[in-house]
């Protein structure tokens, strides 16, 4: 038997910025798994390079040398369009500065990661509102972004995050 290969899998990963002919190399050679169940923290320093980490894990960004794997496959060899797809179904993320949509409702933001699955509108505020209830926010529910605090806010970003019952979440 084989055993099945790591969740995530990072191999000799570096991401350099360049702008306005400044690079800022934020992660250097880094490689690490982590497995299925598993719960993982990355600490450092402000400006350490967590966040560019994430986001290559996240899908939202990929290395400019090595390589991240997910469930054994090679995330750069993906589509832009399988890829997409592949972060809707499988991973949740909470964004450092949360990322709610300013038009759009606790609730309604709660909801759209099941509009990428294909969901009936019907069900996905059903089950965004039991997402809210989870976080303590359905009382809020109504409410747009600019009318909650900051760790209601975080909250419901944490909501969005889990709706989908993702494999990932970061
Ligand atoms: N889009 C970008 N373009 C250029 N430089 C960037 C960009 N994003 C991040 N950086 C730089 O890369 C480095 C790492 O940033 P990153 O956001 O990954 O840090 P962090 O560890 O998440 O920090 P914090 O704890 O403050 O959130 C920083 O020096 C930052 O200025
Ligand atoms: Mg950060």
């Amino acid at each position: 038997m084989t055993a099945s290969p790591p969740l995530i899998s990072l191999q000799s990963v570096s991401r350099t910025y360049r702008t306005d002919g400044v690079a800022v190399t934020a992660v250097r050679n880094v490689s690490f798994e982590i497995a299925q169940g598993e719960i993982v923290a990355v600490m450092g320093p402000s400006g350490s390079g967590k966040s560019t980490l994430m986001n290559m894990i996240g899908l939202l960004d990929l290395p400019n040398e090595g390589a991240v794997y997910l469930q054994g496959a090679d995330v750069a060899g993906l589509s832009e369009d399988r890829r997409s797809s592949l972060r809707a179904r499988s991973i949740g993320f909470v964004f450092q500065s949360y990322n709610l949509l300013a038009r759009h409702n606790a609730i309604e933001n709660v909801a759209l990661p099941l509009v990428y699955c294909g969901i009936a509108r019907k069900e996905r505020l059903a089950r965004a509102e039991q997402s809210l209830q989870s976080v303590g926010m359905l009382h809020r529910a109504h409410h747009f972004p600019r009318q909650l605090s900051g760790g209601e806010q975080q909250r419901v970003a944490i909501a969005r995050a889990l709706i989908a019952s993702p494999l990932i979440v970061l």
